[in-house]
């Protein structure tokens, strides 16, 4: 089975599959076919996190997160007076992290692939040259960031022939990208970071004001990580390690949860509600604090993770009144010991289960396109914390742990994650939404697990968010009962409704049917696939 966010990158992960590939050779083919099919967010010029478990029970996750170029400084996002500029991270080719996603890919395919890798990427390239449908949804997303991509003459060529985009059911062919996935596909996953499509890169860098060398694109190196394994009432949740904020989070999150019976508090209720609130601030107020690339800063992982930890981060938690955001965190846990991103989740018929998690940050990322590639490149370097307590484009504030260094890997929320239960999957998932990423996944975790409720419900249902700073509850238009609100406003919460959104994609495993079920978001418009 496959859940994907887009129809047509879901067929060819699909085929691989039909064809007696593994779920990591699906994922790999998904990944390159989803950067021509869903340019919002699938990506070669990106980065992210895949975690792989196998049927044989071992695990691991490909960290593919962009690194800042050598010549990143950590105060190169700000003006003579020390403000930060956001549109230089997020809109100028300085915003650009070296990419990661094809070096990824390939270290995943490495690992646990039996397709040879060109034949995973010909059906991206195809697509590419043969051209697809486009869906409404990316037709009206391009419209959406016209004034952003425009200037780009490279993208505006690509994605605004005679000015406008596409329409829907109209067929888009990216020739240039065309030829830059078969030059991997012919020569290998180094193509992409010497050679002509470096030279490439490096040449469009200089030319714009970028910091991307040909050394960083040498030098760059996806990492396998061992899974974070968290423990929650009796199942066990595998989630990647910083550089990702994800697993540290979901296991602060779902400790301070654990005490408490959610069941009779009630999903949806202004109880149930006030604990995450109180939960996600606390968890979110040590992200700001602890977190960052790993080879660079020393994290207090035992002590972020440890459940006494979150006893103690939930002393002050009142179930009648909300914590104020500087009286919730960050806490104190030593010792130290040493709308745009998006998710699939792929299993096969022999139990391997993929879960991936990939980005430009930004929809389509920072607009850019070096001539003649045909792709488009990340603003990853947003991620960082341009300055301490200046808030990301996520809202999210951070310090010294999360400062720009060369060749430094970006903080991220991305979380995709499993979960066992008698030691086989049960649930895979994952979905984009910046800095709601983590806890729209704890939210899906708890209703499958505690309120029991069956995959597709579990997704669709409505979602909340608090992430310390701004100190308001988040959640979705339209889903909040007014008495709801009223008794959380008693409480001492802002609440705003500009909502968490997210697009999951998730999978639930039933071992003893040997039955799988396929869940793609209500929001988005994915699909899930199966056999
Ligand atoms: O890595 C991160 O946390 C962000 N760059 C993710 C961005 C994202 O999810 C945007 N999508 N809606």
């Amino acid at each position: 089975m496959v859940v994907l966010p887009e129809p047509e990158a879901a067929k060819i992960a699909l085929d691989v599959l039909r064809r007696g590939g593994n779920a990591v050779d699906a994922a790999v083919a998904a990944g390159f076919a989803l950067a021509v099919t869903y340019p919002q967010a699938g990506n070669i010029g990106g980065g992210g996190f895949m975690l792989v478990r196998r049927a044989d029970g071992s695990s691991f996750v490909v960290d593919y997160r962009e690194t800042a170029p050598s010549g990143a400084r950590r105060d190169m996002f700000l003006d003579p007076n020390r403000n930060a500029l956001e549109s230089l991270s997020t809109s100028s080719w300085l915003a650009c992290g070296v990419p990661g996603t094809v070096a990824g890919l390939a270290l995943a395919h490495e690992r646990a692939g039996s397709v040879p890798l060109r034949r995973l990427i010909a059906p991206a390239a195809d697509l590419a040259a043969g051209g697809f449908p486009v869906h409404a949804r990316l037709s009206a997303a391009l419209e959406e960031e016209r004034d952003r991509l425009m200037p780009n003459s490279a993208t505006a060529a690509v994605f605004f022939p005679g000015g406008k985009p596409p329409a829907p059911g109209s067929i888009l062919v990216q020739d240039d990208l065309a030829r830059t996935l078969r030059r991997i596909a012919r020569d290998g996953p180094s193509a992409f970071y010497a050679g002509p499509i470096a030279d490439g890169l490096v040449a469009a860098m200089r030319k714009h004001g970028g910091l991307i060398t040909s050394e960083d694109l040498a030098r760059y190196r996806a990492v396998i990580r061992e899974p974070l394994r968290l423990a929650y009432r009796g199942c066990t949740i595998l989630a990647p390690p910083p550089p990702s904020a994800g697993g540290i989070l979901l296991a602060e999150m779902l400790n301070m949860i654990e005490p408490h019976d959610l069941r009779s508090l009630g999903a949806g209720s202004s109880a149930y509600l006030h604990l995450l609130a109180e939960v996600m601030k606390r968890a979110y107020a040590d992200r700001a604090t602890f977190l960052g690339d790993p080879e660079f800063v020393r994290i207090p992982l035992r002590g972020l993770l440890s459940p006494d930890y979150a006893r103690r981060l939930m002393r002050g938690f009142d179930p009648e009144k909300a914590t104020p955001s500087p009286q919730a965190g960050p806490g104190d846990p030593a010792p130290y010991d040493s709308e745009e991103t998006t998710h699939f989740t792929i299993a096969d018929a022999s139990g391997n289960v993929v879960v991936n998690t990939y980005t430009l940050n930004d929809t389509f990322g920072s607009g850019a396109i070096a001539d003649g590639l045909g792709f488009l490149l990340n603003n990853q370097m947003d991620d960082f914390s341009a300055r301490p307590g200046t808030p990301n484009l996520y809202g999210l504030v951070g310090g010294e742990a999360n400062a720009i260094a060369p060749g430094k890997r970006m903080l991220s929320s991305m979380t995709p994650a499993i979960v066992l239960r008698n030691g086989r999957p049960f649930l895979a998932l994952g979905t984009r939404g910046g800095a709601r990423i983590t806890t729209i996944v704890l939210q899906v975790i708890l209703n499958v697990i505690d309120f029991g409720m069956e995959i597709q419900e579990a997704v669709n249902s409505p979602r909340c968010h608090h992430q310390w700073i701004p100190d308001a509850l988040s959640c979705e238009s339209g889903a909040l009962p007014a008495d709801v609100a009223g008794n959380l406003r008693r409480r001492g919460h802002e609440i705003d409704i500009t909502g968490p959104r997210g697009d999951v994609q998730a999978i639930q495993m039933d071992a003893a049917a040997g039955r799988l079920r396929g869940a793609s978001d209500a929001r988005g418009y994915g699909v899930a696939l199966g056999d």
